[in-house]
């Protein structure tokens, strides 16, 4: 592995100014409260996904303290479809703990953002880079790929040794003169070439702003970085769903307990086969079973096998005790309420499809 290249913050800072992304919805203001937003939302999901939802919480929320006195639930629903959703109730969380232990004001370093639920180390640093100018750096998956190709940086990620190495490179990497101004263009021009240029296979090394200091375009296999060994153990789970419908299109949802598999969103009773979801209804209900088609939905650690059974109710037919308890947090929900609900992206699209409105 090479020393740091010396003049590579002021390349990233050149390119961001002139390439990178200037204009999306969370950028050109220093308010904590929308980088953060944007931060949160930007884990794991696509900008062109986070736009509409992005537009659609600052609305509704258009501060933290709107936020932090909602609901769980109304958070929850807004974010229906983001995925993983313990975000989201470390978003509500957290504007929870900056209204009661901040006086309403984010706090203004990485080191404090970072004890704030769901501000992990590179989310506090680019929060405090974008909106304090704080020269910290910030390491999330994009940028660890443009880091260690550019360094040559060959050590195993796995080891968390390694992975603090390359912490204190990057903060070596950082800029070092005009910080209000290139702090927070680094950042995004880090985050700007990564998700573009230095993408994960076919790097675009021809038009790359900093190709003449790249250790791993000069070994000529830039793809080879980062060095990671653990993979990711997939695992797969085969759930069944008790579709309970009235004529008027009432369903019956139970609140999911957390922590465990879409915890606090309302959802279609899940049982692990088909022969315990007949064991929890009584013989009269049995006999009305409709199996329905059964669909795979992709999960990033898990493949789930879905197979959904629908029974249709009458108009005052209570739900069994058995799938009734309060400890379930079961109710009936008309179709005009339940698509309102904060619900797991494939049983909303399951139950569109048998809307009845
Ligand atoms: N991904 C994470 N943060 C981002 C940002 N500020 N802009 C674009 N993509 C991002």
């Amino acid at each position: 592995m090479q020393a740091v290249p010396p003049g590579f913050p002021d390349a990233i800072v050149r390119w961001q100014k002139k390439h990178g992304r200037n204009s999306l919805p969370w950028q050109n203001t220093r308010d904590p409260y929308r980088v953060w937003l944007s931060e949160i939302m930007l884990q794991q999901t696509q900008v062109v996904t986070v736009l509409d939802y992005y537009a659609r919480f600052l609305q509704r929320f258009p501060t933290v303290g709107d936020l932090a006195a909602a609901a769980q639930d109304e958070v929850l629903a807004l974010w229906s479809g983001l995925g993983y959703y313990s975000r989201a109730r470390n978003l509500h969380r957290c504007a929870q703990e900056v209204m009661a232990c901040h006086g309403g004001q984010f706090p203004r370093t990485a080191e404090q953002l970072q004890t704030l639920p769901g501000i992990g180390r590179s989310t506090a640093a680019a929060i405090a880079s974008f909106c304090f100018a704080e020269r910290v750096a910030i390491l999330d998956g994009n940028v660890k790929r443009v880091l260690t190709r550019v360094l040559g940086f060959s050590a195993d990620l796995a080891q968390s040794a390694h992975e603090r190495q390359l912490w204190a490179l990057a903060a070596h990497m950082l800029p070092k003169r005009q910080l209000a101004d290139a702090m927070p263009r680094y950042t995004q021009g880090l985050m700007d070439l990564g998700a573009t240029i230095c993408s994960l296979r076919q790097p675009q090394c021809a038009v790359c702003p900093v190709q003449a200091m790249c250790q791993g375009l000069r070994t000529g296999e830039p793809e080879k970085y980062p060095v990671k060994t653990r993979k990711l153990k997939r695992s797969s789970q085969a759930l069944s769903l008790l579709w309970a419908q009235r004529p008027d299109g009432s369903v019956w949802l139970e609140r999911r307990a957390t922590p465990g598999i879409w915890g606090g969103l309302y959802c279609l009773p899940v049982f692990d086969s088909e022969a315990d979801l007949c064991a929890a209804l009584p013989q009269r209900l049995r006999a009305r079973l409709e199996p329905l088609q059964p669909f795979v939905h992709v999960l990033t650690h898990k493949d789930l096998y879905l197979s959904p059974v629908l029974v249709g109710f009458s108009e005052k037919q209570a739900m069994p005790s058995a799938l009734s308890k309060p400890a379930f947090g079961g109710a009936w929900f008309g179709p005009q309420t339940w698509p309102e609900l904060g619900l797991p992206a494939p049983i909303r699209k399951l139950l569109m499809q048998g809307r009845i409105s």
